[in-house]
């Protein structure tokens, strides 16, 4: 058995178990996947700055995200088809997040839905929202997700269409796979993968079964975002949602300062830089350059958020420096559900968590909210964005 030092041992294990198809989905960014790279390349371009002899004896890495306690400023991200990457993936990973304190957003494109989460793993979790063309679905899962206790909604705002990913065509990726003969040659080394699937009835879009008249097949992600996904969603629609959500609602997808001015007047409590993990507009910056400039357009106003591209707790704490108050994980948390359930959430976790504590002690701090700009060093030739 491997011991689990870090994400990418995580990553191994999740590439052998893990049907290709749900790797590919989970590793795939759109089109040339220039922007799924740099989110990741230009962490590695921001340095730290070494500090010594402060006192580091007494360290938390202890906040709030939307006024809610969390252990240490990462929340999971909404990521579609979590309960294929390994049966009851939402259920288990909205447990591991419980224990360890912190949010789980919960995908509109889940495959447990809202009441399954709700019973099997802890009330309280967040509600990610996709609109859809439906008024009447829409609504229905507000109020679904408010019935079940959801402390905070989620609505995300890039992906009105579906950027392309070459492999999730090739590969025809459907919940639950068809078995075509690929298919099952794969499945065929996935011992683990079929066990788990052959002992829950949870293989489709959960939120959505059962609750859309005259829909007949919903196994097609490409095909459902394409013919539901609501392409008029506008800022007037972002209000009108506010307005039917009791609680803390956080805009996802905002990359541009100008947009951000628009969320903050759309009244939301926070908003998350993101560019969908290099999964939308290809050739968009990377979040974490475009960070700064958001901070200080809208810094004052409204919680900034941060996703895509975050691999390690060293990549948390950039973030934090550049501005963000809290930050999600997809990929870094999906990699440890493929590879081993719900330990597997938890071990990403625990991994976060330890880099994040000992960069932030050999960075001379010992509070998340005490990182500023003064911790980093950009490497020559590397520019954030100001606009
Ligand atoms: C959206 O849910 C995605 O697949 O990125």
């Amino acid at each position: 058995m491997t011991t689990i030092t870090n994400i990418d041992d995580l990553k191994r294990l999740y590439r052998r178990r893990v049907p290709r198809m749900f790797y590919d989905y989970a590793e795939s960014g759109s089109w040339t996947e220039q922007t799924f790279h740099a989110n990741v390349t230009d962490f590695s371009r921001i340095r730290l700055r070494q500090r010594v002899a402060v006192d580091l004896s007494d360290r938390s890495t202890s906040s709030t995200m939307v006024g809610q306690d969390v252990a240490m400023p990462v929340a999971l991200a909404p990521v579609g088809m979590t309960g294929m990457q390994s049966a009851d993936g939402e259920i288990k990973a909205a447990r591991a997040a419980a224990k360890f304190g912190i949010p789980f957003t919960l995908s509109t494109m889940s495959i447990c839905s809202i009441e399954d989460v709700a019973q099997k793993a802890e009330r309280g979790f967040w509600f990610q929202l996709y609109v859809m063309r439906d008024q009447t679905f829409v609504e229905s899962l507000i109020g679904r997700a408010q019935d079940a206790g959801c402390r905070a909604l989620v609505l995300t705002l890039d992906l009105q269409v579906l950027g392309q990913r070459h492999k999730d065509i090739k590969n025809g990726l459907s919940a639950p796979p068809r078995p075509t003969l690929t298919v099952m040659a794969d499945l065929s080394t996935k011992w683990r993968w079929m066990a788990g699937m052959a002992k829950t009835p949870r293989r489709s879009f959960g939120n959505i079964i059962g609750h859309v008249q005259g829909v007949k097949d919903t196994s097609s992600l490409m095909d459902w975002t394409a013919s539901q996904f609501d392409p008029s969603l506008n800022w007037d629609k972002v209000k009108k949602i506010r307005r039917m959500w009791n609680g803390p609602f956080i805009l996802k997808g905002i990359l541009d300062s100008e947009d951000a001015r628009r969320a903050v007047d759309c009244g939301a409590d926070a908003l998350i830089v993101s560019n969908h993990g290099g999964r939308q507009l290809d050739g968009a910056l990377s979040s974490v350059r475009m960070l700064p400039a958001i901070v200080d357009a809208v810094g004052d106003s409204i919680e900034i958020h941060f996703d895509s591209g975050i691999r390690s707790g060293q990549d948390v704490l950039k973030a934090l420096a550049l501005g963000a108050r809290g930050t999600y994980i997809g990929r870094a948390y999906i990699y440890g559900l493929g590879a081993m359930g719900e330990a597997g959430v938890r071990a990403s976790l625990d991994v976060i968590h330890k880099e994040l504590d000992t960069t932030m002690a050999l960075c001379g701090r010992t509070r998340v909210g005490d990182l500023n700009h003064d911790n980093l060093i950009m490497e020559p030739g590397f520019t954030t964005v100001t606009n």
